[in-house]
């Protein structure tokens, strides 16, 4: 099969920490369903740690520390490394190179204008003093997708911009040096309260810095409480009274991860979801039962990979050898992929002989 035929999946994380439930229906659930799908060539998940430190360079310590908790819930969700390949940034030099040339094809202020890395500067602030390389991170990224002719990002809307950005340099370079990228497509989640999951208190994003997160490795105890404690609507003071959906926390998690099957089996007065929010709305259905509901549906996601994070939690050193292996595969790619950048650029001097008998010429007619 010819290279640019080939179907090729290339996703990473930040480890910055722990994977959350918005991880989950943002993009890990999709690329568990997308290696299992058979339909892909090679499917690559990308641990992004250089990309984590571009806003962490004074605390490598959590980075390295995270770099095992998201491989950790990586293999819970069921990503399979004899299907899928799971590797470390920082350990394909390949990957920095390639950044390097892309850079020149990226002005200053198209990098200023990054939709997700503006909103990023402004929510971090920097003491006004943004570091080269998180301006340049969307440009690293590009490097991560293209480095492996990656046409597939499963992802959230939030890497949009980035995948617009690569698009760009991946015509740039392709017009300036010859045929040689691919231009990838992100592939956001099928239901939109999947695209961006808000935090359990309502607000925008789940975040750590604002500790409205839940965590794929949260104990029962510790998710029942959290959405316990969840937002819903403020104005909903009483079982009788009638409830908003619409910013509604629970509701929104509901839709992110509710099925009609779990009405038969836990909530049979409701034959789906839109017949629980017309009750909720008209009044007479109260948060708790609510929360309990969700608590239940939530629960049949979390405890199996709860689980199976435990069964690998007893083995570190088999994810590292993982992480390992799959590294050194990855770099493979990567090395075949730069050196056909620096062929098509003309800088692969001695491993092109034409170069050096351009050069033989050129004083040959003086
Ligand atoms: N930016 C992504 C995040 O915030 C991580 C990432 C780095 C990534 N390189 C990538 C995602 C390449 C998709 C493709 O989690």
């Amino acid at each position: 099969m010819a290279e640019a035929e080939k179907k090729v999946i290339l996703t990473g994380d930040r480890p910055t920490g722990r994977l959350h439930i918005g991880h989950y229906v943002g993009s890990l659930q999709d690329r568990v369903k997308l290696q299992n799908s058979g339909s892909f060539d090679d499917v690559l998940i990308m641990i992004a740690d250089a990309q984590a430190l571009t806003d962490n360079a004074d605390n490598p310590d959590k980075v390295r520390e995270s770099v095992i908790e998201v491989a950790l819930d990586y293999l819970a969700c069921g990503i399979d490394p004899t299907k899928s390949t799971i590797f470390i940034q920082s350990q394909i030099p390949e990957l920095f190179e390639l950044t390097a040339y892309y850079m020149d094809l990226v002005s200053l202020a198209r990098a200023e204008r990054n939709p997700t890395v503006k909103a990023e500067i402004k929510q971090r602030g920097f003491n006004g003093e943004v570091p080269m390389g998180f301006l340049a991170y969307p440009i690293s990224q590009t490097a991560d997708i293209t480095a492996f002719k990656a046409n597939t990002v499963p992802a959230g809307e939030d890497q949009e911009p980035m995948l617009e950005q690569a698009r760009e340099i991946v015509r740039k370079f392709n017009t300036t040096y010859g045929d040689v990228l691919v231009e990838p497509e992100v592939l956001l989640p099928s239901r939109e309260a999947c695209k961006r999951l808000p935090g359990t208190d309502g607000k925008a994003k789940m975040s750590k810095s604002i500790g409205n997160c839940i965590y794929l490795s949260d104990s029962a105890e510790t998710v029942a409480k959290k959405i316990r404690g969840m937002y819903t609507d403020p104005t909903h003071l009483q079982v009788k009274d009638p409830g908003k959906i619409e910013g509604n926390t629970v509701f929104t998690y509901l839709d992110a991860f509710c099925d009609d099957r779990f009405f038969a089996e836990y909530l049979p007065e409701y034959a789906n979801l839109e017949e629980m929010k017309d009750h909720y709305r008209r009044g007479g259905l109260g948060d708790v039962k609510c929360k309990k509901f969700l608590n239940r549906v939530l629960e049949e996601t979390l405890e199996p990979i709860r689980t199976r994070r435990h069964t690998y939690e007893q083995d570190i050193p088999g994810v590292y050898d993982m992480l390992a292996a799959g590294s050194a595969y990855a770099e493979s790619i990567a090395a075949h992929t730069l050196s056909e950048v620096k062929d098509a650029m003309r800088i692969n001097y001695f491993d092109d002989a034409s170069l050096m008998h351009e050069q033989i010429d050129r004083y040959a007619d003086r």
